[in-house]
């Protein structure tokens, strides 16, 4: 399963990578907005520096909603770094700029996924990732996690190529669901990524064996 951190910050990004454990990045226009980033420039570089600090793909979202801004803005993203995935909404115009992308062999996330049906079509589409949001499913109510399991099954019967991105994480409990399913990557804040290494009898333990070493 690869891990790619959901944030804008540099720093986050960073200490991520440092880990040894990230394989990409995902962005969107709140996550840009939340680190203060606005303007088409600044967008374009700070696409630029989180490229330069992670090996892997680093979604950049489009914010047309018509087919013709969607691909001009995809070109212009696609340009900028070998490691731009295009995300692209979950709409009818989006649909469309997602084959005519997969044609031109440029990689494509399909964001904002709360249904199956959606999925479906991001695959049908040729999308590279689709991105359902499990949190905030979770908080309707409603059951992320079954959104997974239901995709997952859907892509096997008919061996879609299209990887599964679970986003919208909140709990270390979403990333273990998902490695359980066998989604294909999980996109998760910095802290839900962290609070997987913690246990407390691995603490106990280790102060035990240096309390041991040192008598
Ligand atoms: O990047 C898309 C998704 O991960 C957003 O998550 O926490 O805003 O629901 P959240």
């Amino acid at each position: 399963m690869k891990f790619f951190i959901d944030t804008a910050n540099v720093e986050q990004i960073k200490e991520a990578q440092d880990l040894g454990i990230l394989d990409g990045v995902t962005t969107n226009p709140s996550l840009m907005a939340k680190e203060g980033i606005k303007g088409e420039e600044n967008i374009l570089n700070h696409y630029k520096t989180i490229c330069e600090i992670v090996e892997g793909d680093v979604s950049a979202e489009v914010i047309s909603t018509d087919f013709n801004g969607m691909i001009k803005e995809a070109e212009v993203l696609a340009n900028l770094h070998e490691q731009i995935v295009i995300k692209i909404p979950m709409i009818a115009e989006g649909i469309k700029a997602i084959k005519y992308l997969s044609g031109k062999g440029i990689k494509t996330n399909c964001t904002l996924i709360f249904s199956s049906g959606q999925a479906l079509l991001a695959a049908k589409a040729g999308a590279t990732y689709v991105s359902p949001f499990i949190g905030r499913l979770d908080d309707i109510s409603s059951d992320g996690i079954n959104l997974i399991e239901d995709i997952r099954v859907i892509y096997d019967n008919y061996g879609f190529q299209t990887e599964i991105l679970a986003a919208s994480i909140r709990n270390p409990i979403h990333i273990l669901d998902c490695a359980r399913i066998g989604a294909d990557v999980i996109t998760s804040p910095l802290d839900s990524i962290k609070a997987l290494l913690k246990h407390p009898l691995t603490d106990i333990g280790l102060a035990k064996f240096l309390a041991d070493h040192n008598k």
